[in-house]
């Protein structure tokens, strides 16, 4: 089994916590998880949305938090993170991925990091964490549905390997989930080159 909590320092200098969410399946933990996401939606741009959703919703539905808040840990799978000071958690972003029934090595993944936190290698560092976890669940691939115009995680997912292919109004996206090696990622998102955009 494994760990389910990471320290972790993001390249801004920011400490954080990344978490395997409902990792004991109680109710507990999915209310826990269900009022993070209620309140990170909070955080998130208009544009932050649309990438994530593919349509700007004002908020999230009751039955779209159960969905998001459905885990089992091998088939419904996501890791949190979030800042922790002595009286509560602030949820900064999650990574989540859903076995695609008919393809059982496929699943279809989707990443969010709230705005103020974005480019400072969160985001990868939950999808390293993602991978390691659909290594243990003998998922090959996770398939992710891109905005062509969404360069932030269309970067992000070819430094994983990821091939994309035009689907429709989205970029159908494959990751390889690669075997086993020693050391996969650390809790220090690594230094980014410089963007000129
Ligand atoms: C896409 C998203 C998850 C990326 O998270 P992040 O924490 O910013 O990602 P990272 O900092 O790890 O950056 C990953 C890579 O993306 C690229 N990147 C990040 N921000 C970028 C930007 N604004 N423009 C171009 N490339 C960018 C970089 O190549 C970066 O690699 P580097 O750190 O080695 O330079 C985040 O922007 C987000 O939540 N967007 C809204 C929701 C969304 O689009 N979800 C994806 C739907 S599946």
């Amino acid at each position: 089994m494994q760990s389910t909590d990471f320290n972790a320092t993001l390249r801004d200098g920011t400490r954080c916590v990344i978490r395997l969410c409902c990792h004991t399946n109680s109710g507990d933990d999915r209310q826990h998880l269900k009022e993070g996401i209620r309140s990170a939606w909070c955080h998130l741009s208009p544009e932050s949305r649309y990438y994530r959703f593919g349509y700007v919703p004002q908020q999230l539905s009751e039955q779209q938090l159960d969905y998001l808040a459905n885990l089992d840990n091998l088939d419904r799978l996501a890791w949190c993170a979030f800042i922790q000071d002595d009286t509560r958690e602030t949820g900064i972003g999650l990574a989540r991925y859903v076995r695609i029934e008919d393809e059982p090595g496929v699943a279809e993944f989707a990443v969010t990091v709230v705005d103020e936190y974005q480019h400072s290698g969160l985001g990868s560092l939950l999808v390293g964490h993602l991978i390691d976890s659909a290594r243990e669940a003998h998922l090959r691939i996770l398939r992710g549905y891109i905005r062509p115009n969404n360069r932030a995680m269309l970067a992000l997912a070819k430094k994983f390997g990821g091939v994309a292919q035009s689907e429709d109004d989205y970029l159908l996206v494959d990751i390889p989930v690669p075997p086993a090696q020693p050391s996969t990622h650390t809790g220090t998102a690594p230094e980014a080159p410089s963007h000129t955009d």
